[in-house]
């Protein structure tokens, strides 16, 4: 599994996707319990790597075997995640279990977008706070976002999000069962509008997700949720954020000056917002599953 160091003698392109095939056997319970304990988090740190595409440990019928899909963009990749996994509490916790498993190279990233889950927006769950941990882990800009920097600090983040006061809507951006994302809504019900924020988690970054994953969710806002304003800021150092908010039909309203003193500096906070009545934006929505 990826947990063991390749012998380096197979012959791959560096360029070429690496993908790992095969299952994880435990010899008895109390192994099966300690991977059932330690995977979320194996799981979630290592979708949150940069170069990995694909990673799936599922259980099987027999309660002492798992299967395992790795796929990671390059050997590089590969190799960066086999370094990180050497110092992880999984492997710490799981080096006696058992492994069986082949490593092959995938010619192009088509093949392996073709067996990668499409996202969809769902509702965030209790039991995305291993993601939410390594989201936060992912990238420095995350920091600003909330602290969270222990998984219980993330399963306190995600349990105010889910209170039963809280005015928050949060939407989860799944791949698979996977977050990888959050766009989220804090609901002023006397004025009937919301603050509307988002992160990424590193690697799912680039690629569109988030213009596209905030366009629905700011659609339903304004529909079927019934505000009738969105608001949101970011730093003018925030170019991306920005960025996703004019291609959600965001229009800039102003520009708080000297809003944030980061580390000496003050910084100028963009202002934006949408009214129900401003032109949609044409975008690609994605499945919103309200259900799941
Ligand atoms: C801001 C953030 C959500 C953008 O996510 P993303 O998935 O990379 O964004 P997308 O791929 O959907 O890109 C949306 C737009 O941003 C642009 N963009 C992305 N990264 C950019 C960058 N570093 N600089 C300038 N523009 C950028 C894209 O070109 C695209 O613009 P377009 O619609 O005109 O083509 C992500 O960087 C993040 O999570 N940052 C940390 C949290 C954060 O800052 N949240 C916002 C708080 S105000």
């Amino acid at each position: 599994m990826d947990d063991r160091p390749t012998d380096g003698t197979r012959d791959q392109n560096s360029a070429d996707v690496v993908e790992l095939t095969g299952r994880l056997l435990c010899a008895d319970l109390t192994e099966a319990s300690t991977v059932r304990q330690h995977l979320p988090e194996h799981i979630a740190l290592t979708r949150a790597e940069p170069g990995c595409f694909r990673f799936e440990v599922e259980p099987t019928e027999d309660p002492l075997v798992w299967t395992v899909v790795e796929q990671f963009v390059d050997r590089a990749a590969f190799d960066a995640h086999q370094a990180r996994v050497r110092t992880s509490r999984w492997l710490e916790a799981t080096a006696g279990i058992a492994r069986d498993y082949v490593i092959s190279t995938r010619d192009s990233l088509d093949e392996v977008s073709a067996v990668t889950p499409s996202p969809m927006l769902r509702r965030l769950r209790a039991s995305d706070a291993p993601a939410v941990h390594a989201a936060f882990g992912s990238a420095d800009d995350m920091a600003r976002q909330g602290d969270v920097t222990t998984l219980a600090e993330a399963e306190r983040y995600v349990a105010r999000l889910l209170a039963e006061d809280s005015p928050h809507e949060p939407w989860a951006i799944a791949e698979g069962e996977e977050l990888i994302g959050l766009i989220a809504v804090t609901v002023d019900e006397e004025n009937l509008s919301g603050w509307f924020w988002y992160w990424v988690t590193h690697r799912a970054r680039g690629r569109g997700l988030t213009a596209r994953a905030a366009a629905t969710v700011a659609q339903w806002a304004l529909t079927e949720r019934g505000l009738e304003r969105l608001e949101l800021g970011h730093r003018v150092n925030n170019p991306a954020s920005g960025a996703v908010a004019r291609a959600v039909g965001f229009v800039k309203e102003g520009t708080e000056r000297g809003k944030f003193l980061i580390d000496g500096q003050r910084f100028d906070v963009d202002t934006y917002g949408r009214l129900r009545t401003d032109p949609a934006p044409a975008f690609d929505s994605l499945p919103l599953r309200a259900g799941e």
